[in-house]
């Protein structure tokens, strides 16, 4: 016998843990937005901004953890990064969308995954202003709410709608701009959305058929590609390679393959 909890008993716990941590982050900032809100710092840009809602909600994340699974490690967004003694690590983007949410446009979410020996076991993006929540425990699917929640089958290229986003550096705009230049004419049409978790929820239901994006955090991806790939995606980076910041992509099977060789070609893996 040991005091261990079984790994899908874990992973129910970790689940239930991160559902609630969303549904409060996400009702606070939903309900606690000032009006007058506005940039409380920068980070890699002027353009890169934080508000004091997204220090404020990585707070109450970081405590409603503490309290409920203490000893398990943190690393957000704002800059909560703790080890852990129990082989658990939270990965937390408090808002995901944050310019979204500072002009007050609604897609923006909370982000929380959980990684249980440095693999992903469990994801929840909650996106408030929809009114939805999207969720995914490794091996068992994916939900939206309390519905099933699967890809749309792949597209021939040339009518797949794609999403991506942008970094906040000059530079490295300048050459995802170039990528998307070469894509557009390829597919039916592209999307910014501004949630990378938002984009990559949206590959799991169905409202695009990929996402691609380079430069993206931990934070940023760890719950959504979980999401999307228990939604049936494939997801990865370069050939061979998982995603990472350097490039992730989320596809069915059939166009994830035909994306990720035309974006390798095109060096989207690069600045
Ligand atoms: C950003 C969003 C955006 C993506 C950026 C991310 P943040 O996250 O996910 O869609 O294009 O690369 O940094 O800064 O709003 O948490």
């Amino acid at each position: 016998m040991t005091d261990q909890p079984q790994p899908q008993a874990l992973r129910a716990e970790l689940l239930a843990v991160a559902l609630e941590a969303a549904q409060r982050a996400g009702t606070f900032l939903r309900d606690g937005r000032p009006e007058d809100l506005g940039v409380a710092a920068t980070k890699s840009s002027a353009v890169d901004v934080v508000t004091e809602m997204d220090i404020a909600s990585e707070k109450l994340i970081t405590d409603f953890l503490a309290d409920r699974r203490p000893g398990d490690g943190v690393l957000g967004e704002e800059g909560a990064s703790t080890e852990g003694t129990t082989g658990v690590q939270w990965v937390i983007d408090p808002i995901d969308g944050t310019v979204n949410y500072l002009y007050g446009r609604p897609d923006w979410s909370v982000s929380i995954a959980a990684r249980k020996d440095g693999e992903t076991v469990v994801g929840v993006v909650g996106a408030p202003m929809r009114g939805e929540t999207y969720r995914a425990v490794l091996g068992e699917g994916a939900y939206v709410n309390d519905r099933p929640a699967r890809t749309r089958t792949a597209p021939p290229f040339e009518q797949a709608l794609v999403g991506t986003g942008f970094g906040y550096i000059a530079a490295r705009r300048a050459h995802q701009a170039e990528i998307a230049r070469q894509l557009i004419p390829r597919v039916r049409d592209i999307r910014r959305g501004g949630s990378a978790a938002i984009d990559l929820c949206d590959v799991a239901v169905g409202r695009l058929d990929a996402y691609y994006e380079r430069g993206l955090n931990p934070w940023d991806f760890a719950a959504g590609e979980l999401i999307a790939r228990e939604a049936g995606a494939l997801t990865g980076g370069r050939p061979g390679q998982a995603p990472s910041g350097e490039l992730t992509i989320a596809a069915p099977p059939g166009l994830f393959e035909q994306l990720q060789g035309f974006l390798d070609e095109q060096g989207a893996w690069h600045d």
